[in-house]
């Protein structure tokens, strides 16, 4: 009985969240929902869409009728991206390293946009940083750690009082092994996609329909691939297309490009031994 007390208390404590989860929802269906024409709009926020995946990504999410709230720190990009995209957007300059200002500002942006179904965090930083400079390391870690977790627990909790909706990280393949070059991006990247399957897990203990997609692109043409020799590197209007069509088939994981399974495949086979001789012949 003893050791089956705390269970029972657990139980009690989750049951009672998930209660006045689905009390507490903060927004009715319609004003959540934008009607226009007898149809209803839905609503995303990107974060990190000022540039590269999450800009495009912006863009097509638009294009299949939702309205989009935009979140990055170089705002001064704002007017261009509203010209490219023809219905109204809503910008926040959010920095997701400063945490508590951003946790507060991303609240704002959802309250201003009368809440949101589907959260995107594709905000990340990458270096190739052999020498391990201190600055460096630390920027991937406020970003890619502190700012992804910010930002997940602002988006789970707003997702959790409005009863169901979708979370998506952008994380990477070099989540599924270590690399010398870049030890703390790949170690980011791993925190990324392990805290989403803990907030999957979390969301279906509460039985709250969210549903949360982790998505691990391999190579894509933007300001953050860096390095010699990069294969397979992809357009980011096609794995921006690719991802969007993961988040609407509510996938719980995705490679992108999908031809990156292979390697995906390759890299969690290997044994360490023949994982460091390769790694140390390229
Ligand atoms: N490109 C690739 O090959 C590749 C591969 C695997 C995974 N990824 C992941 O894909 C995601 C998007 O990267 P990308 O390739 O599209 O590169 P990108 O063009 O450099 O985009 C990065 C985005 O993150 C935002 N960002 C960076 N630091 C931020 C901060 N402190 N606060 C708020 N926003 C911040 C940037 O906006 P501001 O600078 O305006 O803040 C920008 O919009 C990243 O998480 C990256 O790790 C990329």
């Amino acid at each position: 009985m003893r050791a089956k007390l705390p269970v029972i208390l657990l139980k009690l404590c989750l049951n009672s969240f998930h209660r006045a989860s689905r009390g507490k929802s903060a927004l009715a269906d319609d004003q959540l929902h934008e009607h226009h024409g007898g149809n209803v709009v839905k609503k995303a926020i990107i974060i990190g869409a000022t540039s590269g995946i999450g800009r495009e990504l912006s863009r097509i999410f638009t294009q299949n009728g939702y309205t989009v709230g935009v979140v990055g720190r170089r705002s001064e990009l704002f007017p261009e991206l509203q010209e490219e995209i023809p219905t109204r957007v809503y910008f926040k300059r959010i920095d997701v390293a400063r945490t508590s200002e951003a946790i507060t500002l991303l609240d704002e942006l959802i309250r201003e946009m009368g809440g949101v179904d589907v959260i995107v965090i594709s905000s990340g930083v990458g270096f190739i940083n052999p020498e391990l400079n201190w600055e460096q390391e630390e920027e991937t870690i406020d970003v890619n750690v502190s700012g992804f977790t910010a930002m997940a627990n602002v988006a789970f909790k707003h997702l959790c009082s409005r009863g169901s909706g979708h979370i998506v990280g952008i994380s990477s393949i070099a989540a599924i092994r270590g690399s010398g070059d870049s030890p703390a991006y790949n170690a980011s990247k791993a925190f990324v996609s392990n805290y989403l399957e803990g907030l999957r897990q979390k969301a279906g203990r509460l039985k709250i329909p969210i549903v949360v997609t982790d998505i691990q692109p391999g190579l894509v043409d933007t300001a953050m691939a860096k390095g010699d020799g990069l294969f397979w590197v992809a357009p980011p209007e096609k794995a921006a297309r690719q991802i969007f069509k993961a988040i609407r088939n509510k996938k719980k994981h995705a490679y992108v490009t999908r031809r990156w399974r292979v390697i995906a495949w390759l890299l969690k086979a290997m044994p360490d031994r023949m994982y460091d001789w390769t790694y140390s012949r390229l």
